[in-house]
């Protein structure tokens, strides 16, 4: 096929296994191999998941590389390494970092985040895009887990490499992450051959709790019956496992999923100060917009019951205002 592809995937392949080697069998991997387990990522899960470390040293996959005759502004593209300002020749990309090998669908190494082991910025430096690695059509973690999602016709996703990896420990296999927040329709056109149900477990911060409501669209958009799982405290699925324990996530949290319907009248609800009456009423027009459109009538139903007791609106002029909303759509 195409030579150049080929040589970058097989240095991606060769320079993961470097780094997991590093990691595990040096003395400078230590401090590393520290991190992780401190974060509860113990040695198996270091394995299961191939991951590694990049020493703080400008040289190090530098030398690897080029003892094993890779054409080195190649590797640059590809992401491997950086060229230097002045141009007179590369560096390592990764230097002092967690490194997590991101693979394609068929489990070929075709980008890495490199995590900061302390605090400071970026805290994940990525592989840029390049011919092999387009982020937005990339899913972490879907080669181990695509047999499973077909199995259950159902996939959690996830924001981050850290969730899906506390979630594989406590027994959550059918899961992706979207690396970041924004899921695009390539990744729900992906999913949508392996499964029929998407469970949108993001971060229980604002801005995880404002992508999973940008989700919600693409993901129905592309055929799939959407629930989400909220977190509360801020947490994200990662911190809640190490906090609560796996069966807890996986009993109150992914179980305790919530309709896509019951989800947004909550997010929406907290815009607004439900002691005055004009804050009832502002939530009740954002209320109508997601109850009224809904096809079924007992789903309407459902939701204006809620809604009436959530309030004390009577549930009478709650279904009366939505009848007019459903007039105005048509
Ligand atoms: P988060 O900010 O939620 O990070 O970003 P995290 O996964 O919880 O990180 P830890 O637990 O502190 O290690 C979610 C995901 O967004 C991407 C990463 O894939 C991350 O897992 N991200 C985040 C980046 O690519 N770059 C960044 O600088 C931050
Ligand atoms: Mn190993
Ligand atoms: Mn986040
Ligand atoms: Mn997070
Ligand atoms: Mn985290």
């Amino acid at each position: 096929q195409n030579p150049e592809l080929e040589a970058l995937l097989q240095a991606n392949e060769w320079s993961g296994k470097f780094y997991h080697f590093l990691l595990k069998n040096t003395e400078y991997g230590q401090q590393a191999m520290d991190y992780l387990k401190n974060r509860g990522i113990h040695e198996r899960l270091i394995d299961q998941f191939d991951i590694g470390y990049a020493p703080a040293r400008w040289d190090t996959l530098l030398q690897f590389l080029e003892k094993r005759s890779f054409d080195l502004a190649a590797m640059e593209k590809g992401g491997l390494l950086s060229a230097k300002n002045d141009g007179s020749g590369f560096v390592d990309r990764f230097r002092d970092r967690v490194i997590f090998p991101i693979h394609n669908r068929s489990g070929k190494v075709i980008a890495f985040a490199g995590r900061i082991l302390g605090d400071g910025q970026p805290k994940y430096l990525n592989s840029p895009e390049s011919k092999l690695f387009s982020k937005s059509r990339t899913l972490y973690n879907l080669h181990r887990s695509k047999n499973e999602i077909r199995k259950k016709r159902q996939v959690v996703i996830f924001e981050g490499f850290g969730d899906v990896i506390s979630a594989w420990d406590a027994g959550v296999h059918n899961t992706v992450a979207t690396m970041g927040t924004a899921l695009t329709e390539s990744h729900a056109a992906i999913l949508k051959s392996l499964a029929d149900e998407a469970i949108v477990c993001y971060d229980g911060d604002n801005a995880g709790q404002a992508a999973a409501m940008k989700s919600i669209p693409i993901l129905e958009g592309a055929g799939f019956k959407v629930r989400i799982a909220m977190i509360g405290d801020g947490l994200d699925p990662d911190e809640y496992v190490r906090k609560y324990g796996g069966e807890r996530f996986l009993h109150q949290i992914v179980e305790g999923a919530v309709s896509s319907v019951k989800f947004k009248l909550i997010y929406l609800r907290k815009n607004h100060i439900l002691l005055e009456e004009a804050g009832k009423v502002a939530y009740i027009k954002e209320a109508m917009e997601v109850i009224a459109p809904l096809p079924s009538p007992t789903e309407r139903e459902i939701y204006l019951k809620e809604l009436s007791a959530d309030l004390q609106v009577s549930f009478e002029s709650l279904k009366q205002e939505c009848n007019q909303y459903r007039q105005e759509l048509q």
